[in-house]
């Protein structure tokens, strides 16, 4: 099993953090791809696995975290800076690194996020046009270097996931799925965003088809973190 931690130590600095405990999961991809359900069932049957479960979400996870996510998703706040916006959701992130993330790998459960770092290089960075190295040290400040040991793409076409949910109920949309500036083109320039993480990180990624029916796809999901649990729990 992988650290789950990686920390840059000041020379002369003490760690103290044991990266060896814990594991982090997170889940990504497009709107409307499931995430949410599927982020669930994955903690559900960790659960029942007998590990110690925090089952987490991007933005919010903290109450200052929820705020800043009722600000970022309101259709209301009109056009927006791709990296100031990177900045709010790094704000959160940070938040929640500290409150409720790293305390609970340091406790050695297995942490499932829906959504983390990734989503912002996707979203501000591939879709929103915000420059990738700018929006990676952003990511550094906030994360500590906190890397997650498995990240699951759950991929679907940028029209299939929006025609989801874009079927459901309407006030649910958030600013991402409503507006000019978040069409169909900013959406496959994002889900091409993940997908090309991917392909460029195998050992962290899984790329999990996300059009199958849910049950098989949490199967998938499963699958594709099995072999982070072959060992057993650490803690
Ligand atoms: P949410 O309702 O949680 O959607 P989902 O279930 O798809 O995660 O809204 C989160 C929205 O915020 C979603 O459209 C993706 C977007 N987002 C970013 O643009 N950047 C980010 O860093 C994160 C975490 C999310």
């Amino acid at each position: 099993m992988s650290a789950s931690i990686r920390t840059t130590l000041a020379p002369g600095a003490e760690l103290v953090t044991d990266p060896g405990r814990g594991l982090f999961l997170t889940l990504e991809g497009p709107d409307g791809a499931g995430k949410s359900v599927q982020a669930a069932v994955l903690a559900e049957r960790l659960t029942a696995s007998g590990r110690s479960v925090l089952l987490t979400r991007e933005p919010g996870g903290t109450p200052l975290g929820e705020r800043i996510r009722a600000l970022l998703l309101d259709v209301e706040t009109g056009e927006r800076d791709a990296l100031a916006e990177a900045m709010l959701f790094n704000a959160a992130r940070r938040q929640l690194v500290m409150d409720v993330i790293r305390p609970a790998l340091d406790g050695g459960a297995v942490v499932v996020c829906d959504r983390f770092a990734d989503s912002t290089l996707c979203y501000q960075g591939y879709g929103g046009g915000a420059p990738l190295d700018e929006l990676r040290r952003l990511a550094e400040m906030a994360t500590g270097g906190l890397v997650p040991d498995r990240t699951v793409l759950l991929d679907v076409a940028a029209e299939v996931g929006l025609a989801r949910r874009r079927g459901g109920d309407a006030a649910q949309l958030t600013r991402f799925e409503v507006g000019d500036t978040h069409d169909l083109a900013f959406h496959e320039r994002v889900r091409e965003g993940f997908r090309r993480m991917a392909q460029e990180d195998p050992e962290r990624w899984r790329v999990v088809d996300a059009t199958v029916g849910p049950a098989e796809v949490s199967e998938l999901v499963w699958q594709a973190v099995r072999d982070l649990l072959d060992g057993g729990q650490r803690a």
